[in-house]
């Protein structure tokens, strides 16, 4: 499949994501949580921006290729927090959601890397890069948030985190 499609998928995968994220904000309640939705929704619209000079780079127009692994993931997610006993479940599904989202971006930044690198685009590369760097640090975020969940879940008499 040639790059240009390959990128336009992964500009999708961005959009999706951003709607995720909001989608997830509005149901967080612990500032916690909210404040790492918030700011990854801020940073996945500048990652949005950033892939637009990789399309300028490839001399293409801007565009958007349906992302089914993310839809995939988006629907999964809606399944798990529908199904949520109580507050509490449901924030930590939204902190699995986020983990699985931001491993799927992290594999998919990793393969368009190697395509770029093997058509020698550089700047292509060092975009790429940037924003695999924020998908991966906000994938070290959430798998944080998710373990602290956990350890008040397994220790409710220690006091709440946040
Ligand atoms: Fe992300």
């Amino acid at each position: 499949m040639a790059f240009a499609e390959q990128l336009a998928e992964l500009y999708d995968m961005e959009f999706q994501t951003q709607k995720a994220l909001e989608e997830m904000l509005s149901s967080a309640v612990s500032p916690t949580l909210r404040n790492a939705l918030h700011e990854h929704r801020d940073q996945t619209i500048e990652q949005t921006q950033r892939l637009v000079i990789c399309f300028d780079q490839i001399h293409e127009a801007p565009k958007r290729s349906r992302c089914i692994g993310m839809e995939g993931l988006v629907a999964e997610a809606h399944e798990i927090m529908e199904q949520a006993g109580s507050p509490t479940q449901l924030e930590m599904d939204m902190a699995l959601a986020m983990m699985k989202v931001e491993h799927y971006e992290i594999a998919f930044y990793t393969s368009l890397l190697t395509i770029a690198r093997f058509l020698d685009l550089p700047r292509v590369e060092d975009i790429l890069t940037v924003n695999r760097r924020i998908e991966e640090d906000a994938a070290d975020l959430a798998q944080e948030l998710l373990g602290e969940m956990l350890h008040h879940a397994m220790h409710p008499e220690k006091q709440f985190r946040w």
